[in-house]
């Protein structure tokens, strides 16, 4: 069963042909990171323009890739929420457009949930076993830092938030402020390999460090914006050299790593999450995959990391996501709309098999 998924809810026009949920026949990703680096972050409205231009072109390779043609497909699924409405209405529009035109049921993704999915996309073989419930998500992108507990019977919930910036804003401000170009995640995760992680201290709010006692409410919650104001001071009227600036840019990456392991690994140790996963864009970073894997391993544990490529936004993991909801006849028509926002009730995460072996 062949789906083709679209992706446009940020700066990334990506489409994907998916045969059975796993089996990934093509994955495009047109990025848009050119158009919006002058800005140091995505301009929405820029996106949906750039969405516009390349959504066709996107569309044909990926079936070419594929080998398919739209009469091959038996859905198509698309982002149609969270994310920035000019940029997902330019997917949804198209993807409605396609769904008229060939008979084709569409399926509204919410990009959340498939992130966590796109973990799942090498290791599908653990979403059918009893004992990797409840699993434990740790999603840290541009727009989400949260950890997501999604249950036995599919019940997806979100234990954990961000009360300020994301993870990946947090890298990507602090490249701005250190004008290290946009988005600032990956040149960071390369300077700071080269810097020492234990040179500036910098702050990790929420984990009740500081002399602060931490309150109950908070103990799987996030918050960056203090990290970045700490950079802020800490560069004010400095002259650093390479070297510092590379020590600094090390330091601030492991006070934003080490928040995240810490409260993955108490999320998993309170809820005793069977698999612990970790995707989104942050996810790439290769100290954060380091931290957690060592973390995880001295308790016995090896969490399931998403490939880098189904880190960043991809239509891959929107298109294994569509196989699932229309597996259980979880299919929308023309009238499907866009959400900026994550829904406060997620529901059931369609890629939990209704019988666990
Ligand atoms: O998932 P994603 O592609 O888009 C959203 O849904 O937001 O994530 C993009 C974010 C950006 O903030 C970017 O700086 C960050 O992921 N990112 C990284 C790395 N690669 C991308 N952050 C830290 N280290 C990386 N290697
Ligand atoms: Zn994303």
């Amino acid at each position: 069963m062949k789906i083709l998924g679209i992706e446009t809810s940020c700066d990334e026009t990506s489409v994907s042909v998916v045969k059975d949920g796993v089996e990934i026949l093509s994955n495009i990703v047109s990025s848009q990171i050119q158009a919006h680096a002058g800005f140091g972050g995505v301009v929405p409205e820029l996106a949906a323009r750039e969405h516009l231009k390349n959504i066709h072109p996107v569309v044909e390779a990926a079936l070419q890739e594929a080998n398919c043609s739209v009469s091959d497909m038996e859905a198509i699924a698309v982002t149609n929420s969270p994310g920035l409405v000019p940029a997902l209405l330019v997917g949804v529009s198209y993807a409605k457009g396609l769904a008229a035109a060939s008979g084709l049921p569409v399926i509204g993704v919410n990009h959340f949930l498939a992130h966590v999915y796109g973990a799942f996309l090498d290791h599908s073989e653990q979403l059918l076993k009893a004992e990797s419930y409840p699993i434990l998500a740790l999603v840290v992108s541009g727009g989400h830092t949260n950890l997501l507990l999604v249950e036995e019977n599919g019940e997806a919930h979100i234990i954990g938030r961000t009360l300020d910036d994301a993870a990946g804003e947090a890298f990507d401000k602090a490249a701005k402020i250190l004008n290290l170009g946009y988005p600032g995640g990956p040149v960071i995760d390369r300077l700071a390999k080269e810097g020492n992680p234990q040179a500036v201290h910098f702050p990790r709010a929420l984990t009740g460090g500081g002399g602060r006692p931490e309150k109950k409410e908070n103990r799987l919650n996030f918050s960056f914006s203090g990290v970045k104001t700490a950079l802020l001071y800490h560069v004010k009227d400095r002259e650093m050299s390479d070297q510092e600036l590379k020590d600094t840019v090390s330091s601030y990456q492991e006070a934003v790593v080490d928040v995240l392991v810490l409260k993955a690994m108490r999320a998993a140790k309170h809820y005793k999450a069977g698999a612990v996963v970790m995707c989104g864009g942050v996810a790439c970073n290769s100290r954060l995959r380091l931290k957690m894997k060592q973390a995880f391993n001295k308790i016995g544990r090896e969490p399931v990391v998403a490939k880098p490529c189904y880190c960043t936004d991809n239509a891959a993991m929107v298109a294994g996501y569509g196989y699932h909801c229309l597996k259980q006849n979880r299919v929308d028509n023309l009238s499907l709309g866009v959400n900026a926002r994550l829904p406060l009730d997620l529901g059931k995460a369609p890629f939990v098999p209704e019988t666990l072996t």
